[in-house]
Order: C-alpha cells, then structure tokens, then sequence
C-alpha cells in the first residue's frame, strides 16, 4: 500500500494532509525517511510520523455521548448525523451500532468493523441495553411487572422481557434494560403502561458503559479491554 494512503487509513489525517506531512520529512519507514507518498509499505513495517509508531490497525472503534437533535444515520438530507459529529479524516467507513431516536442521548458505539456491529444487534447474541429513563407520570410497580413478563403491544408487536427498576424520589426516573432493539422500544413500553417518556439517555451497552468524561456530542475510541469485551460476545 502507498505510505499516504496507509498514514490517512491508519487516521493520521487527510490523505493531502499526509502527503504534506511526508514531503516535509515527517515519516519513516523502518527507521529511515520516506519523502515519496507512493513509497510502498506493508503491514509488517515500522511505520513512524514525528518520531511516533503509527501501528497498521484493521478496524477503529469509538463510543459517543449522542448529542439530542442529530439522527443515527450515515448521511441525511435533512438533518445532521452523528457521524457528522467525527473529523472528515475519520469517517470512512463507520457505521452505527443501532440506532437512537433523534432525541435520545447517551452511548452509541459507532465502528468500522461490519461484522462485530452486526454481532452485537444479532438477537442470538443478547446484548443487554441499559438506559435511564424519566417519564412525565410516576411509575408503579405493576409498570415493572408489565416489563418483566414481556409485553404484546396494541399493535400486535410482542416484546421479550425487559426490566424496569424506578428509581428517584418522584418515581418519574427508571433504568430500564432491554435486549431488543425494536422501534423506539422503550417509548412505545411506557407508552403501553401510560407514560411519556421526556428523556431517554442510554447509559451501556453489553459490558460497555459510556465514559462519563465524556460530554454530549463528544466520542473518544474505545480502549483494548472495552473492544476485547465487545468480542467476546462472538466467542
Ligand atoms: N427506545 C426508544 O424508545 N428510543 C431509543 O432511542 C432507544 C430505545
């Protein structure tokens, strides 16, 4: 692969921005310095920007603390995307792991890795999200006890089991765990048991929780355990 192309795959910046940053003598490839952007290079090289390894990576994971007002998509006409939430350098590639309702907050998990994304939406693979929910009437134990038997909605949609835990002093707030991901899902719970939901943050995904560093519309990648998390499901 050309050394340009491998430095803007591997996230270094755009592919014109790299080929600057080759020209001025910035790169290297097994200790020596490569001024050509077509200079070959594989996998196995030690590839170095500023005296740094730029390790070959096959795939890049993030989470992001969805902002409300942006749509889980990869391009809309409309309305802005989360993705329009990442540097143009870093967006090739990257899909959503599921989807969030435009005013939903919270973690998305967002990669370029199409087979664990599609792993981890596979009802074989019951991947438990967890949101914090808070609806303009109080909720009651037999709300909880809807939840945990599964519901069958007006509109013919039967719903596996799910949990609701009320918490907070008005019993307006509630963590709710779901392994489904069917359409606005948990609205459509509380709606069955006669609430509104007023704000919906997705706290965690399987065993990822989302940082809580980060603020909204803000994304960082995930480390190597969260990723060796993410994998395990396959196993
Ligand atoms: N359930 C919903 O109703 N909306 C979401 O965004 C996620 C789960």
């Amino acid at each position: 692969m050309r050394l340009d192309k491998y430095l803007a795959n591997m996230h270094i910046g755009s592919r014109s921005e790299v080929k600057l940053m080759i020209k001025k003598g910035l790169a290297a490839v097994n200790e020596t310095v490569i001024k050509d952007p077509g200079f070959s290079v594989s996998e196995e090289d030690k590839v170095t920007v500023s005296g740094r390894e730029v390790a070959y990576r096959e795939h890049f994971y993030y989470m992001l603390n969805k902002p409300a007002g942006v749509v889980t998509a990869t391009e809309d006409k409309r309305d802005e995307t989360v993705l329009d939430l990442f540097p143009e350098e870093l967006r090739r590639g990257l899909i959503p792991v599921g989807r969030l309702d435009k005013d939903t907050v919270g973690l998305l998990l967002i990669m370029d890795d199409g087979a664990l994304a599609h792993e981890l939406l596979s009802p074989a693979h019951h991947v438990d999200k967890k949101y914090l929910v808070r609806t303009d009437t109080p909720m009651k134990p037999e709300d909880a006890e809807e939840f945990a038997k599964g519901m069958s909605l007006k509109d013919g949609t039967e719903l596996k089991p799910a949990i609701l835990e009320i918490s907070g002093a008005d019993d307006c707030e509630a963590l709710v765990t779901i392994r489904e991901g069917k359409y606005h899902q948990i609205k459509r719970m509380l709606a069955h048991c006669g609430h509104s939901v007023v704000y919906l943050k997705r706290l965690s995904m399987g065993e990822v929780s989302l940082d809580p560093a980060l603020k909204e519309g803000e994304y960082r990648e995930l480390t190597e355990d969260e990723i060796a998390l993410l994998l395990g499901i396959k196993e």
